[in-house]
């Protein structure tokens, strides 16, 4: 049998682990939403501007970050801190003004989604012209929300 003093040990050990996770999972999640979303605009970007070819490829990109989009809201719910082995870019900012944060999602899902529909309706020469309020909703919440790279 154990003694007290172990067991007491062993709690505190797990309860740290289950803590530690219970912050590094929704940054890690937030962080994967974030990289899905990045991985879809760089593919556009690429085919847009990269002369990379692909053009039959875009609609699956533009689909994809549109349902992405609509994520980041919720990922960003929780304030869990950063830990040593998983940092964080994101400022304490975006917890002290949600309501700010959140519009700051909402133009994004917006401009994602007119960006998908116009994939989908095959306008193609409106296609560039809808990509600048994407870049520029990217910017606006990085700008205010995500801190420098270290
Ligand atoms: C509403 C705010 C918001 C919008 C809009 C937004 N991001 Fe982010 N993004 C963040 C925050 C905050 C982080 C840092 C998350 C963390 O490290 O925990 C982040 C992180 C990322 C990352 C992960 C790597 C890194 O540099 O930290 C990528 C890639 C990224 N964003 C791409 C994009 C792209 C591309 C768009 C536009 C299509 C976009 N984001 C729109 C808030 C936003």
């Amino acid at each position: 049998m154990k003694s007290a003093p172990a067991l007491c040990l062993i709690t505190a050990l797990t309860s740290l682990a289950a803590s530690s996770l219970a912050q590094e999972g929704p940054i890690k999640y937030r962080q994967g939403v974030m990289n899905a979303i990045g991985g879809h605009a760089g593919a556009i970007a690429q085919i847009s501007y990269g002369g990379v070819g692909h053009r039959s490829h875009l609609t699956a990109h533009a689909d994809a970050m549109e349902s992405l989009t609509k994520m980041v809201v919720t990922a960003f719910e929780q304030n869990a801190k950063p830990t040593a082995d998983v940092p964080s870019r994101a400022k304490e900012e975006i917890w002290k003004d949600f309501s700010d944060f959140k519009s700051k999602t909402d133009a994004l899902v917006k401009a994602a989604a007119d960006y998908a529909a116009t994939a989908r309706a095959g306008q193609t020469d409106m296609l560039a012209a809808k990509l600048d309020p994407l870049w520029d909703a990217c910017k606006g919440c990085h700008k205010k929300f995500r801190a420098k790279e270290k």
